[in-house]
């Protein structure tokens, strides 16, 4: 028997955090289950509707800054482990506004491993902090090559340069501190309750209502996609079997340029929608391309295959077809999310 976990999720009611809230709570109702969330534009309560009212999930409003918070909430919660998720995951967003990935993803990441080590420090045993990261403080790749774990960090957006920040404190707290930690980047997810800022939920909602496509600069920049729900099969096997002090590189070996991907959108999306074949990628548009666009970005996963046994589940075609097909029923959430409507309400109910 393994030992009966109380973990604090940070940024639960986001993309990548909602799915991962909702495996560990459904898979372990032995589990407790804390997500904490500031609620952000990018994070929605709605994600995990299905999951509220379980009797081992929590959800607490607040700020990893806050550690007079974080360390009220370990007083209560006895956590043993902390799967870090909470960012600020957009590199457009990142370029406009880089001090607020510094705050978030650099000394957000920073106040949770100083709360965490101080509260663990008597005793490390079957402790995890598990930093949720991404394959960008890579760098870019050219038309060759896989980041491995071993490949030297270059990060060069702003949220990457953040991202690459926070992994290093994360393993400097283990070097210096002992923090038991762990560490995975993964590279870019999609699925469901990804939010429409970023390429393929963007799309969709776009093709739906007829509105243009941007595509940065020529569209040949290649990206490495792979299902947020096998992203989340990674993280729980890697905080269940992975080794302390480690890094896992998770991704599923599926490049495509933004073009290629996009005409595929819009190929399933006119059968789905039942329009003609060639409708929806009249709608591409070139526009002005991102600053400093990385180029292509690829992660070699031999790592997680070998040593832990992990292989994604889905065939992109497929994954798409099932993201495209939850988006499509439901409308409701799109539009919500798209309308701030969800923003205004969480004013009016947190202040
Ligand atoms: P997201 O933007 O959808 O969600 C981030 C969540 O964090 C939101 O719910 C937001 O409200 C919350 N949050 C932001 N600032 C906070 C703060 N100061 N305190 C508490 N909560 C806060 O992001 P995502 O796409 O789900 O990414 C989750 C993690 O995975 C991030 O660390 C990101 O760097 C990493 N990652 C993402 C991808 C991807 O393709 N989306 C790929 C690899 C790694
Ligand atoms: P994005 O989803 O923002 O993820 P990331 O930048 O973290 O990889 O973008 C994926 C790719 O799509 C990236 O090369 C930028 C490009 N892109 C567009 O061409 N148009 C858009 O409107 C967006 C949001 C992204």
């Amino acid at each position: 028997m393994g030992i009966t976990h109380s973990i604090l999720i940070t940024g639960g009611a986001g993309f990548i955090g909602s799915h991962l809230t909702r495996l560990f709570v459904t898979k372990y109702p032995e589990y407790t289950i804390v997500n904490l969330d500031e609620l952000t534009y990018a994070g929605n309560l709605e994600n995990l509707n299905d999951i509220e009212n379980h009797s081992n999930y929590t959800f607490v409003k607040g700020d990893i800054n806050d550690a007079s918070l974080l360390k009220s909430l370990f007083d209560k919660f006895q956590f043993t482990a902390i799967i870090h998720c909470a960012a600020e995951s957009h590199v457009d967003r990142s370029i406009t506004d880089p001090l607020a990935f510094v705050k978030t993803n650099v000394l957000g990441t920073v106040n949770l491993l100083h709360v965490a080590k101080e509260h663990w420090k008597n005793d490390l045993e079957h402790k995890i902090f598990y930093h949720i990261s991404t394959d960008e403080v890579y760098g870019s790749l050219g038309s060759e090559g896989f980041f491995t774990e071993e490949t030297a960090y270059d990060p060069r957006s702003p949220y990457s340069a953040s991202k690459a920040s926070s992994d290093h404190f994360v393993r400097a707290f283990h070097h210096t501190y002992k923090l038991p930690v762990k560490i995975s980047n993964c590279s870019n997810n999609y699925g469901p309750f990804h939010f429409p800022e970023k390429l393929i939920p963007l799309c969709i909602h776009n093709i739906i209502n007829n509105k243009p496509l941007p595509i940065y600069g020529k569209g040949e920049n290649i990206r490495d996609w792979l299902f947020v729900e096998d992203h989340v099969r990674a993280i729980d096997t890697i905080f269940h079997h992975g080794k302390i002090g480690e890094t896992y590189n998770i991704g599923g070996h599926n490049e495509w340029t933004n073009i290629a991907l996009v005409l595929e959108l819009c190929k399933q999306m006119d059968i789905k929608l039942g329009r003609a074949a060639g409708t929806s990628e009249q709608l591409i548009t070139y526009v002005k391309d991102r600053a400093g666009h990385d180029l292509r970005y690829a992660i070699d996963a031999t790592k997680l295959k070998n040593e832990l046994g992990w292989m994604p589940s889905l065939q992109f075609e497929e994954g798409l077809s099932k993201t495209i097909d939850w988006y499509l029923s439901n409308s409701d959430w799109l539009n919500n999310v798209t309308s701030g409507e969800y923003q205004q309400y969480y004013k009016g109910m947190y202040g």
